[in-house]
């Protein structure tokens, strides 16, 4: 069986035998690039050469690049998606252009992988003629000939999303499945970013699997783009020759290619196996959880897949040169989330050691030759799993100690609280025990201990299942809104006016009105302070102390700080703590405003923090492009900006 690192160097010296120097992977923490926390492809760390600066080793690069995609987190668990990954590159900066591309990537994958050509689909861009870019007929002709060229009819269909496969080889989509650039579809992209339409390689499974007939999808056409899993986007190849300007899209001085392949989903495609967790990139550690664990592979495969997956890419953060650790902000928040998350799949999977490091050292051995820098930073990962995976044990043996509190003696739970307020839950549930199966675990008393000690909901529900009982999940579900439906009115009662509504666009407004008083302090001086705001779904008007009117410049550099910090993609995380400890933090408050003995805290980054209700969006990178677009006078000493995203 083909191994990873068989494929890895395969590839790269398929490349160098077409004259690509080979460079070794950039920082999976990208240096210089504040659109985003991790590299999340490999032409991050290529951008410069793309927009025509020359690369110190020629015009033909190539190389395997690591990435993590923290977008993918949640749907970590199906057969195909991971958060870390390789990415084999090619790069052609202003030399070689679609044909060679065309003619490499054929033979490489049906001569050097062996892939058998009737089982590979293929999409091209459909054009966007309003933007002046045309339907690429260009790259489908070109590879209805390298199919004709094995025998193969390769029939072009123009409208898979509605009326599935017909037969078809090639497809066309549009700009959200064929369009690349690093932030995503043409309106996204800021001015200066380079981008081109793209010709992505799918990998078919086979009609046989019955794959779609068995998804959520079973309703809707199946065609290459579709994501039940029957067909395995393999490969990217971008025709990046475009770059935005203020005049709409104009040809970039010279046309590059950047093609990046996933290393792993190209081994699923050679061995034709769906799971890619079943490829030599993962199975080693899918045994070694099945020893760790004393349980099978199969029956298990979500959980197995998230530890897999999330062990994998902590280790490979912890290993990168920039030394991040786990912590509450940015990407040490991420890594701490992969931890966790992997530790708590453990739990349901009753693994009782301390077991993360064990994944770790078989990482390690899998990529030291690949990326000498985890076997460099070997012991700082294992230190740093152990330190990790016993501070989130000692949270849940917290959070357990609650636990059976409660099932002890589920009438007392309630006395340490607000007493009023026991009183009359308690009675609820008295009745409710009398009334109800006593098998039950009423829902706000798991929403207690989910929200008052982090314990997590999975493992309150397999306790529970431990002891006989149930959580009433839809009652959890009530309490977890009512929460957020009080957080809101504080917040609406604090912000004089408040929040509208809890809309997405309202919700955006509110996370960068955060920012804005953030900036505000920092280009006004720490004399401002917010008196009131009012958001709508179209804008957001906010009032804070200041004396003066502020000048077109002071608006410009307030606006460019948030939306430096939006292309930052800070995340957003609130934390419930003791007032005066939120003000030892210097979270920010209203002015005069005074606070109950606990308040929310929502930090953006090491940028903002805030006490605050919410809610927000969880990340900067969501809010799109921030403008003022009135600055006046609201009473003496206070002014009103009125902002919107854009
Ligand atoms: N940069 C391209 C991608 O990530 C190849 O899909």
């Amino acid at each position: 069986m083909l191994t990873a690192n068989e494929l890895r160097q395969k590839y790269l010296d398929f490349f160098k035998s077409k004259g690509h120097a080979i460079i070794p992977s950039a920082s999976l923490i990208p240096e210089n690039d504040p659109s985003t926390l991790f590299a999340g492809s490999g032409m991050q760390a290529m951008v410069p050469y793309l927009l025509g600066e020359k690369h110190p080793l020629g015009t033909r690069i190539a190389d395997s690049q690591k990435c993590f995609r923290s977008q993918d987190i949640e749907s970590v668990g199906d057969n195909r998606h991971t958060t870390f990954f390789e990415m084999l590159g090619n790069w052609s900066l202003g030399d070689y252009f679609k044909t060679e591309q065309i003619d490499w990537m054929f033979e490489f994958l049906t001569q050097e992988l062996k892939l058998n050509p009737a089982s590979l689909y293929i999409s091209v861009f459909r054009g966007l003629p309003k933007k002046g870019i045309e339907r690429d007929t260009e790259a489908a002709e070109l590879w209805q000939k390298k199919f004709a060229s094995v025998g193969l009819d390769a029939p072009i269909v123009d409208n898979a999303e509605t009326n599935g496969l017909q037969g078809g080889k090639i497809f066309y989509y549009s700009e959200d499945q064929n369009w690349w650039s690093r932030s995503g579809v043409t309106d996204n992209m800021p001015i200066g970013e380079p981008g081109g339409p793209d010709s992505e390689i799918y990998w078919d499974f086979g009609a046989q699997l019955q794959i779609h007939e068995n998804s959520e999808f079973k309703d809707q056409p199946c065609h290459p783009a579709c994501d039940c899993g029957r067909f395995l986007e393999i490969g990217n190849n971008v025709f990046m020759q475009y770059t935005k300007t203020e005049k709409g899209f104009q040809p970039l001085p010279k046309k590059n290619i950047d093609f990046g392949g996933g290393l792993e989903r190209l081994l699923a495609a050679v061995i034709n196996t769906p799971d890619i967790f079943k490829t030599s990139a993962f199975f080693s550690i899918i045994e070694k959880i099945e020893k760790i664990s004393n349980k099978t592979y199969a029956g298990n495969e979500k959980a197995f897949r998230i530890i897999a997956d999330h062990l994998k890419a902590a280790s490979m953060i912890l290993g990168d040169e920039k030394g991040i650790t786990p912590s509450n902000t940015g990407a040490g928040y991420v890594l701490r989330r992969l931890i966790r998350r992997a530790v708590r799949y453990g739990r349901l999977l009753k693994i009782k050691d301390v077991f993360t490091f064990k994944i770790a050292e078989l990482v390690i051995e899998m990529y030291k030759n690949a990326y000498p820098e985890v076997k460099k930073n070997k012991d700082f990962i294992i230190n740093q799993l152990v330190l990790e995976e016993e501070k989130f044990a000692k949270t849940i043996e917290e959070g357990l100690k609650e636990f059976n509190k409660w099932y002890q003696k589920p009438k007392i739970y309630w006395s340490e609280e607000d007493e009023e307020k026991q009183k009359e839950q308690e009675k609820n549930i008295l009745q409710k025990l009398k009334t109800e199966s006593p098998k039950i675990m009423p829902g706000f008393v798991a929403f207690r201990l989910f929200s008052t000690y982090g314990f997590p909901l999975e493992l309150i529900i397999e306790e529970a299942k431990n002891r006989g009982l149930e959580v009433d999940i839809k009652n959890f579900n009530k309490e977890m809104e009512k929460h957020q439906e009080l957080s809101r009115t504080a917040s609406a009662g604090m912000f004089k006016g408040g929040l509208a509504d809890t809309s997405e666009q309202t919700t955006k407004l509110h996370t960068a009105a955060h920012l804005m008083l953030a900036a505000l302090r920092q280009v006004l001086g720490p004399d401002v302070y917010q008196k009131g705001s009012n958001i709508t779904p179209e804008r957001l008007r906010f009032d804070f102390s200041y004396g003066q009117k502020m000048t077109p410049e002071q608006i410009k550099q307030v606006e460019n700080i948030v939306n430096e910090q939006i292309t930052k993609n800070l995340p957003i995380i609130s934390q419930e703590m003791p007032t005066n400890e939120a003000i030892k933090q210097g979270a920010m408050g209203i002015f005069g405003h005074k606070y109950g003995d606990k308040v929310k805290v929502y930090s953006i980054g090491d940028f903002s923090k805030e006490i605050c209700g919410g809610p927000h969006v969880t990340n900067t990178g969501k809010l799109g492009r921030f403008k003022i677009i009135k600055e006046e006078s609201s009473s003496a000493g206070v002014r009103r900006i009125k902002a919107i995203l854009e």
